[in-house]
């Protein structure tokens, strides 16, 4: 049976007004967090429990794209990044999300192996966290005052992150991004910055439509991992040099050389050294790249994993270098916004009390694992694993079928990530590594019969 269902104990919803579906949603997720082991969407007979049928048959699709301009405020949650094709077969939209599983609008319960992004490490509506959020909202989440939360959160980031002796929060990787390269620049006087990865939809840093060439021009990209061009690029800006901006993974660990020459051009130069932790942090260690490899960047920029999916971002870094924030103008309304930080100091006593890092690590490989032995089981050929442990990719060498596979892996109930990184979360456990193996397995074999039957 491919599909599980989840709507049982008495959650089972009826279409819902936009006020109705928000009380559904805070009840069913305190219900989780109340009960964790319920909240695996067990073994319930099919016929018997359903999803509501006049739900089912809605399209969201079609609602999101006749109101939101790009289907999806997050561009990867677009039907045709999610899937290769806006119109291909597969979920787009979620009611309820708990564990490693998410289901759908259908009705229909998904392992998720893209958990949110990468924005969720511990799981969906994880009770410790749910605990610290609901506290936090009762407590009322906004004032006119600072939350004592954010202190307190401020004070346990320094001790966990090597590079931390102060802190700015922010909501949004991006906006963390963009305040951390507004404090470089106000710290060395500067304005050019060259910089490896990706950082957000920010002007600064972005070559989209809209950005004005005068912006993009203070921006100089490098390709990852290559020494030359870094220390190329930073010897020509020379004096004007404010920052190297470096994501420091991307799908491989970086040469040593390579972060080397980053951190020796930028001392020499008087410049400043940031690492983007969105990804790397709380995942490959607490402190992110920089804790495993031991190379101090003078900022770093953490988000994702952080808060376990609340919206949260922390730049970080050496005393005087975060100063500067004090002679330019960093500040957003909700930035102080206590459930976020509570998230976050949730996330903190989880991380204090067991190695997180070290299971998804160990749930990672044993992910990647299973999915190659797929990929060998079949005998399909085209497509490999990549990646490190807690952050793997599906490489395909023809976009169709990678669609097609996508498509078949949602068949058998399990949603991966096109093009970019699954992630590896504690609340995958040994049951939903064996699905994900056995669907991975499955969607190869028939992707391989169709294709058969074809030629
Ligand atoms: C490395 C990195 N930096 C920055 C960002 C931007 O973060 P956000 O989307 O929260 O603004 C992302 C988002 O995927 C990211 O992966």
């Amino acid at each position: 049976m491919p599909f599980r269902r989840f709507f049982d104990r008495g959650t089972k919803r009826e279409t819902p007004t936009v006020d109705e579906e928000t009380v559904a949603d805070t009840t069913e997720l305190s219900d989780e967090a109340l009960e964790p082991e319920e909240a695996d969407p067990g073994t319930l007979d099919e016929d018997e429990e359903g999803a509501p049928e006049d739900q089912a048959e809605i399209d969201w699709r079609d609602r999101a794209n006749a109101v939101l301009p790009t289907g999806a405020s997050t561009g990867s949650k677009r039907a045709e990044a999610l899937y290769g094709d806006a119109n291909a077969a597969g979920p787009t939209h979620y009611y309820s999300a708990s564990g490693c599983r998410v289901v759908d609008a259908a009705g229909e319960s998904y392992i998720d192996c893209t958990m949110a992004l990468g924005a969720v490490a511990l799981g969906y509506a994880e009770p410790h966290v749910q605990e610290w959020v609901l506290n936090a909202l009762s407590a009322g989440n906004v004032s006119g005052l600072s939350n004592v939360h954010e202190v307190e959160l401020a004070e346990r980031l320094c001790a966990h992150i090597p590079c931390a002796e102060m802190v700015q929060f922010l909501k949004a990787g991006a906006e963390g991004m963009s305040a951390a390269v507004r404090i470089a620049r106000t710290y060395t006087g500067r304005d050019l910055v060259v910089g490896s990865g990706y950082f957000g939809w920010h002007d600064w840093s972005s070559e989209a439509a809209g950005v004005p060439a005068a912006v993009r021009a203070l921006f100089h990209v490098v390709p990852f991992d290559d020494v030359s061009a870094l220390e190329h690029a930073a010897r020509e800006a020379g004096d004007r040099l404010a920052a190297i901006v470096i994501e420091p993974v991307i799908e491989r660990l970086p040469s040593e050389a390579w972060i080397l020459a980053a951190r020796e051009v930028t001392r020499s130069l008087g410049a400043v050294l940031i690492f983007d932790e969105m990804k790397t942090g709380f995942r490959l260690r607490p402190g992110g790249y920089h804790e495993l490899s031991g190379v101090m960047p003078d900022l770093a920029v953490f988000g994702k994993a952080l808060a376990n999916g609340f919206p949260l971002a922390a730049v970080v870094g050496h005393r005087d270098v975060m100063q500067a924030a004090r002679r330019t103008w960093i500040s957003s309304t909700l930035a102080g916004e206590s459930v976020a930080l509570a998230a976050a100091n949730a996330v903190l006593d989880i991380h204090e009390s067991r190695d997180v890092c070290t299971t998804l690590a160990t749930t990672g490989q044993a992910m990647r694992a299973g999915v190659a032995a797929a990929i060998k089981a079949s005998g399909i050929t085209g497509v490999r694993v990549d990646g490190l442990d807690p952050m793997w990719l599906l490489r395909f060498e023809d976009p169709h079928r990678e669609t097609r596979f996508l498509e078949l892996a949602v068949t058998h109930g399990i949603l991966f990530k096109r093009g970019a990184y699954n992630f590896a979360a504690t609340a995958h456990d040994d049951e939903a590594v064996t699905a994900i193996e056995e669907g991975a397995s499955a969607a190869f074999v028939e992707l391989l019969e169709e294709e058969r039957g074809q030629a």
